[in-house]
C-alpha cells in the first residue's frame, strides 16, 4: 500500500525531515499494520538528524508512537484489528536472556535497532528504488507502519491516544532513570540536568519515590517552571549554581544521586553531576551525544576513593511490556501526569517547525497528530 512519512535521507547541519511517499509491504509473521495516531517528538530523533547516532539511511523518523491495529499477519496472538496499541522502541521477544531476567529492555531483537530493519531483517517501507527503515523498528512519523508485534503494548481504548504516546519512550525512560536505575529513595536528594521531555518524568519519578530534595537543572525559565509545578522542590539554571545549592541542602555532603538528561551529552555535564554527588552515590546518564565522543572524563582516582558510581540506562532500565501500561495505570489515578507535557502539536507536514521549536527549548514535548 501507499503511505507518507518523514524520512531522514541525509545528515548533517543543513538535513531536516522530508515527508516522502512511501510503499508498504502487507504485515508477515508476527507483524501487523498499525495507523499511527500520534507521535511524540523525542531528543533521540534529532540525534539521528545530525548524525550523533550512526543509523542506516534513509530512516524513517518516530520511536514514540500509539495508534491502532489494522491488520495483523500470520502467527499474531498479541493484538487484533481495531485494538490500541502504545508501541514500546524495544522490542521484547520475552524468550531471550535478557527477557528471561527481567531486563528485557535489553531484549536481543533490540540488534538492529539503528538498521531501522524488523527482527528478522526485513525492511517493509520502499522508496525511490530502495528500502527505507524504519526508526526503532517502529517509524511513527509515517502514517501508517508495519511492525513487529514485540513492539506493540494493547491498551485500553478509552485512553486517549494523543497523551498516551508518550509513554511509549519520554514517560518511562524518564520515571525509570529516578525509580529503577538511580533508585531514589524517601527523604534523597537528586539532581536532574536538563528537564525536557526525559528529565521532566525523572523529576516525576524522583517525586513519585519520595526524595526530599529534587533539583532540576536547565537553563530555560520554562523548563525549570514546568519541573517545579510537576515535583521539583528546587531548580538551578546552571551547574554551577545547582552546586552552590545542593552544598547548602545537605549541609556539604553532596546529592544521593544526579541524572542527565540534557539533549546533548558532553563531558561538561557530566563532571558536575559527578562532582555533585556525595560519597557512594550515584550518576545516571540517560541523555545521548555524538557516539564517537568521550563524554565522561572524570577522575577515576575519585571514583575509587569516594565510591562513586556512574552508569547508563536505556529505556529508564525499565520493562516496556509492564511499564508502559503502569505508566498508563498511574496516570489515570493522577500520579503521572501527561497532559502537562504535551505543551504543542504538529501535523506531520509540519513536522520540520515541531523540531525546531525542540531545538529553540519551547516544547516540554511536542506531539504529531496525524490525519485519520
Ligand atoms: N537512554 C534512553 O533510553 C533515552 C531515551 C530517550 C531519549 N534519550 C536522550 O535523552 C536526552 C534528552 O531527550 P529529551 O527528548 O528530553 O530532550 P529535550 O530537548 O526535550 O530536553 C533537553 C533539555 O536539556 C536542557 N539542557 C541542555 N543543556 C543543558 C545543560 N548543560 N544543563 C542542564 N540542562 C541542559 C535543555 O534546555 C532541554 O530542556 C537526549 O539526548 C535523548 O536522545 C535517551
Ligand atoms: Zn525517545
Ligand atoms: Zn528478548
Amino acid at each position: 500500500m501507499k503511505t507518507r512519512g518523514a524520512v531522514c535521507w541525509e545528515t548533517g547541519p543543513k538535513a531536516h525531515w522530508e515527508v516522502s511517499e512511501l510503499e508498504l509491504d502487507p504485515p508477515g509473521d508476527h507483524e501487523l499494520l498499525i495507523r499511527w495516531v500520534a507521535a511524540g517528538l523525542c531528543h533521540s530523533d534529532e540525534h539521528v538528524i545530525t548524525g550523533d547516532l550512526p543509523c542506516r539511511l534513509p530512516l524513517i523518523g518516530g520511536h514514540e508512537g500509539a495508534g491502532i491495529v489494522e491488520e495483523v499477519g500470520p502467527s499474531v496472538t498479541k493484538v487484533k484489528p481495531g485494538d490500541h496499541v502504545v508501541c514500546s522502541f524495544l522490542p521484547v521477544c520475552g524468550t531471550c536472556r535478557w527477557c528471561s531476567t527481567g531486563r528485557s529492555n535489553l531484549c536481543d531483537l533490540g540488534a538492529t535497532l539503528l538498521e531501522g530493519s524488523l527482527p528478522g531483517g526485513a525492511f517493509k517501507f520502499h522508496a525511490r528504488g530502495g528500502d527505507i527503515g524504519a526508526m526503532c523498528m517502529l517509524g511513527s512519523f509515517a502514517e501508517r507502519s508495519v511492525i513487529s508485534e514485540y513492539s506493540a503494548v494493547k491498551v485500553d481504548d478509552d485512553l486517549p491516544l494523543d497523551k498516551a504516546v508518550l509513554v511509549g519512550c519520554g514517560v518511562p525512560t524518564g520515571w525509570g532513570s529516578a525509580v529503577y536505575k538511580a533508585k531514589v529513595g524517601p527523604g534523597d536528594t537528586v539532581v536532574i540536568y536538563g528537564t525536557g521531555g526525559i528529565g521532566i518524568n525523572a523529576v516525576q519519578g524522583a517525586r513519585h519515590a519520595g526524595a526530599a530534595n529534587i533539583v532540576a537543572v536547565d537553563p530555560l525559565a520554562n523548563k525549570r517552571e514546568k519541573a517545579e509545578e510537576l515535583g521539583a522542590t528546587h531548580s538551578a539554571a546552571s551547574g554551577a549554581e545547582a552546586g552552590e545549592l545542593v552544598t547548602r541542602l545537605t549541609n556539604g555532603v553532596g546529592a544521593d544521586s544526579s541524572i542527565v538528561t540534557v539533549g546533548t551529552v558532553d563531558a561538561t555535564v557530566v563532571e558536575q553531576a559527578f562532582d555533585i554527588i556525595r560519597k557512594g552515590g550515584s550518576v545516571t546518564i540517560t541523555g545521548l551525544g555524538p557516539i564517537a565522543e568521550k563524554t565522561i572524563q572524570l577522575s577515576g582516582t575519585m571514583l575509587t576513593l569516594f565510591e562513586k558510581t556512574v552508569q547508563g540506562t536505556i529505556f529508564g532500565s525499565s520493562n516496556p511490556m509492564y511499564d508502559i501500561t503502569k505508566m498508563l495505570d498511574l496516570y489515570r489515578i493522577g500520579q503521572v501526569k501527561l497532559d502537562e507535557l504535551c505543551t504543542n502539536t504538529y501535523s506531520l507536514d509540519e513536522i520540520n517547525q515541531g523540531y525546531q521549536d525542540l531545538r529553540d527549548g519551547k516544547n516540554i514535548r511536542g506531539v504529531v497528530l496525524h490525519a485519520s
